[in-house]
């Protein structure tokens, strides 16, 4: 999961650079203890057509699915070969959650999903046959991301059970008069007093304000639905700035001749 890059061996007491997935990245200065960590950008979705557009995006590094997103999709489709294609086209993390909700199930049901998809992270609910499952897996280091955590002693106890990744629900938490972003910054806070090593996805992020509130808590990956990423790039003046810049340059050019 950790990779030293070569510049760790190039200046062993100067610089170590530790790449984490494909773009969060950590400088650490062994004098300074100065960490940089930049947040991953992943996609929730199972629409192939949608993860084809982030592919060619080029900075989505991942994609999460869960059972809601697969039965929006065509139902005659084959999920393995769709989540398989999905895998191809974009690279990088693949979260396939199990259905199963008894610890040995989950075992199972991880075992069958790793042996068509050997890349995929294991997405297990945040209940206790969950956790026990997630301990279970950790200890045979299958990646795993304990989903549905609302708060912070559940993330806590994710943690715990060494899950690779937590995913704390944003949009739900809203829905029912709960601030998402107090409740992400305090499990964040608890992260940096506790070291804990397991990375927070902030998910469930339902508009541009949560991707922005996850980057400033200090969650690692946000995996944002296709419309709002693609919401998020949008901005009016930038809408208005390149039309004035085109038609300026097309007048120029016109004056030209
Ligand atoms: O990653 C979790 C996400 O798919 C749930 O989103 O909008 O149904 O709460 P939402």
């Amino acid at each position: 999961m950790i990779q030293y890059s070569t510049l760790h061996f190039i200046f062993p007491h100067c610089i170590y650079i530790l790449k984490i997935g494909f773009y969060c990245v950590i400088y650490k200065h062994p004098l300074i203890h100065l960490y940089i960590i930049i947040m991953e950008l992943y996609v929730d979705t199972a629409n192939i057509e949608q993860i084809r557009h982030c592919a060619a995006l080029g900075f989505v590094s991942g994609v999460t699915t869960n059972p809601s997103l697969l039965a929006q999709e065509d139902p005659t489709i084959d999920v393995k070969q769709l989540l398989l294609d999905i895998h191809k086209t974009i690279g990088g993390h693949i979260s396939i959650e199990v259905i199963s909700t008894k610890k040995e199930g989950i075992i199972k049901e991880a075992s069958e999903i790793l042996e068509w998809c050997p890349e995929a992270t294991i997405k297990i609910p945040m209940i206790a046959e969950g956790l026990a499952a997630c301990s279970e897996l950790a200890k045979r280091e299958i990646p795993t991301n304990v989903t549905l955590v609302f708060s912070p002693s559940q993330a806590i106890a994710a943690a715990n059970a060494g899950a690779t990744y937590v995913s704390v629900f944003l949009g739900r938490l809203d829905d029912i008069g709960v601030s998402s972003r107090e409740v992400l910054e305090q499990i964040c806070e608890i992260w940096d007093v506790q070291q804990y090593d397991s990375l927070i996805i902030a998910a469930s992020i339902r508009h541009p304000m949560h991707i922005i509130d996850s980057a400033a808590a200090g969650a690692h990956i946000a995996t944002i639905p296709y419309k709002v990423l693609l919401q998020s790039l949008e901005h009016p003046l930038t809408t208005s700035g390149l039309d004035r810049f085109l038609a300026d340059n097309a007048k120029r050019l016109a004056a030209k001749k």
